[in-house]
Formats: C-alpha cells, sequence, structure tokens
C-alpha cells in the first residue's frame, strides 16, 4: 500500500506552515504536496528547514485556478487541508474583495476537486470569528453564524460551502474552527508579531481603542496538533472548536510584551482609533475536540516567552518581511490614527 498523501494549501502561512513541520516530524509515512499562491502571507523561507524532505514537494498556485489544484493533486492525494485564506480583518476592511475571492470562490474549488477526485477527506481550516463576538459564555459550534468584519463573512461563506457539500453530495468535509493564534513564524501584520518586532525595534505599539477587547490564544502548535488530530479522528459533516483556553485582554497581552522586551507603557505604546466594528470579545467552548481527545499542550505565558525569544533570536525572518510592501501597508493601516 503507497503511504498517505496529504495536500496542504497555503502551506508557506503561519499555521499551514507548522502543520506541514510537525506533519513530517511525527509522522514518518505521510507525504505533503503544499500547494500555496506565494501571496505576501506565504513565505518559502517557513518551509526552509523541510525543503529537502523527499516526502515534501512544492506546487505554486492559487487555490481559485483549478488547474494549479489539479496539477497539486497529481495523480492522488487522500487529504485535503486548507489553510489558504485571506487572514487579517484590518486588511479586509481596507480591500474586501480578495477575501470573498479565496476564502468563498478559493474553497469551491477545492470542493468540487474533492468531488472530482474522490479525496478522501477535506478539512476547512477556519475561525471563531465566524460566530461575531460574544458578551458572556463561549461559543459552541451549534451557535448560528453572526460574523462582523468582511473577513469574517467571507470565512463564514467558506465554512457553509462546505457544510453544504456534505448534506448535498456528502462530500467527507471537516471544519475546525480555531481561536487567535500565537507562535514563531507569524507575519508582523498581526497584534503579537507586530508588538514584539516593534518593540525590539524601540518603536511605540499601536493599542486600538481602550485595549480591553479580550481574545483567546492558542499555541500555533497546539492548534495545527488540533487540526491532525480532527483530520484523524473526526467525524465527516462535523464542525470543531478549537480554543486555547487564555482569555487575554490586549493590555494584558501588551503589559506582557513590554515586560519582556524591557520597554514601558509611557513611553513605547501610543493608544490610536478604535477598528471600526472591532469585535469585543471572542470565546470558544472546545469540548467537542477534547471529548475527541486533543487537549493544548503549551502553557500560555510559557509559549509566550518562547514566542518573543523566537523573534529576537530570528531577527533577519521579520527584518525580511518589514519594508517594502508592509511598509506601505502599515502607513495606510494606522496614518492620522
Ligand atoms: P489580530 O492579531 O489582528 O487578530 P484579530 O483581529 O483577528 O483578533 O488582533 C488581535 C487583537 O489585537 C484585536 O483585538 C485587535 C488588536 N490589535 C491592536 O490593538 N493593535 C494592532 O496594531 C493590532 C494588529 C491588533
Amino acid at each position: 500500500m503507497s503511504s498517505p498523501h496529504w495536500l496542504v494549501t497555503g502551506g508557506l502561512g503561519f499555521i499551514g506552515s507548522a502543520f506541514v513541520r510537525l506533519t513530517l516530524r511525527d509522522r514518518p509515512d505521510v507525504r505533503v504536496t503544499v500547494l500555496d499562491a506565494l501571496t505576501y502571507a506565504g513565505n518559502p523561507a517557513n518551509l526552509a528547514a523541510v525543503a529537502d524532505d523527499p516526502r515534501y514537494r512544492f506546487v505554486k498556485g492559487n487555490i481559485c485556478d483549478r488547474t494549479a489544484v489539479d496539477a497539486a493533486i497529481g495523480e492522488g492525494v487522500d487529504a485535503i487541508v486548507n489553510f489558504a485564506a485571506e487572514t487579517h480583518v484590518a486588511r479586509s476592511i481596507l480591500e474586501p474583495e480578495a477575501f470573498l475571492h479565496t476564502d468563498i470562490l478559493g474553497t469551491h474549488v477545492l470542493l468540487e476537486a474533492v468531488r472530482r477526485h474522490a479525496v478522501g477527506r477535506y478539512l476547512q481550516v477556519s475561525t471563531d470569528e465566524v460566530y461575531g463576538h460574544v458578551h458572556s459564555g463561549s461559543s459552541r459550534e451549534s451557535d448560528p453564524l453572526a460574523p462582523r468584519s468582511p473577513y469574517a463573512a467571507s470565512k463564514a461563506g467558506g465554512d457553509l460551502q462546505v457544510l453544504a457539500y456534505w448534506t448535498t453530495y456528502g462530500a467527507p468535509v471537516l471544519v475546525t474552527r480555531g481561536s487567535n493564534t500565537y507562535g514563531p513564524y507569524q507575519h508582523p501584520e498581526k497584534l503579537i508579531p507586530l508588538f514584539v518586532t516593534h518593540l525590539l525595534e524601540g518603536r511605540t505599539v499601536p493599542v486600538y481603542g481602550d485595549g480591553l477587547q479580550v481574545r483567546d490564544w492558542l499555541h500555533v502548535d497546539d492548534h495545527a496538533r488540533g487540526i491532525r488530530h480532527v483530520l484523524e479522528h473526526g467525524v465527516p459533516g462535523e464542525v470543531y472548536n478549537i480554543g486555547g483556553g487564555n482569555s487575554r485582554t490586549n493590555r494584558e497581552i501588551t503589559q506582557a510584551l513590554l515586560d519582556q522586551t524591557g520597554r514601558s507603557w509611557e513611553t513605547h505604546v501610543r493608544h490610536v482609533t478604535d477598528r471600526p466594528g472591532h469585535d469585543r470579545r471572542y470565546s470558544l467552548d472546545s469540548a467537542k475536540v477534547r471529548a475527541l481527545g486533543w487537549e493544548p499542550q503549551v502553557d500560555f505565558r510559557a509559549g509566550l516567552i518562547d514566542t518573543v525569544a523566537w523573534y529576537r533570536a530570528n531577527e533577519a525572518w521579520w527584518r525580511a518581511i518589514k519594508g517594502g510592501e508592509f511598509d506601505a501597508y502599515y502607513a495606510r493601516q494606522y496614518a492620522g490614527r
């Protein structure tokens, strides 16, 4: 019998690349093909460590492009795990259209490929943001979707397409909804890497509004293990929340990062106008995936310390990103706030 072959779309991004590194390390029998469009978020440096592994193959292409998807599937795959997405809320407010293309149309192209090639399993990587913000309690998989940003609405559209393919065609699909993820190799447009790298550079960090918004933080390795667990053990047609269980306000995160970089609130924090429609609080109930046998392993305090140490030790990685396109984006996003 030939070894299992998994297609990982968006495998050069933050969570996708962690999933690929983990899979090649822990599953000696599995072969991985990565399909990645190499947008600003897909970075070959994220998988440099496995580039020469004979079980790893890379195909450049967009999930909206049926020909590229067919080329990546080649003679067949046993599973597709879809990490390919436009993911940044703040960018979705400036330019929503790209989100509809990748997150909805791209998902549709992959679902059609699942049917055409009789792929054994399809996992859609989604987000807690599809539930909208919750003032109290925690979101369960059966809760109604109430997305509030163009990003969240596009992800919700993708999720609904995936679940409709289960109902309509019996396609063997699964959906995971993860909470805010942190760790090495995260693009510095997101809160934690932006703040860590800015503070290491001695720049001030922009806290939106009162900074009392709450996010539930999940280490990227725990997230990747959760996705793999659902891929291997989940029930087709089902949705699984994957939450870190580490609810913190943005102020608490900012203070921890100031402490770890030896900076102070007075000298290195700038309060900026809040994001329009900014979700106040996310919280996931992860009882269902825990009942399936997954639980997070990384302690939040230790994980954050290790993450800061990683950005400190890998300055060349983030310096290559901060500059060029990122500078222009940053100026556009934060100017005049
Ligand atoms: P982010 O990492 O962009 O994820 P999301 O918006 O998907 O939750 O942001 C996490 C939180 O940090 C969110 O409440 C917005 C806030 N934030 C800031 O206050 N300043 C910033 O510069 C950024 C990027 C985020």
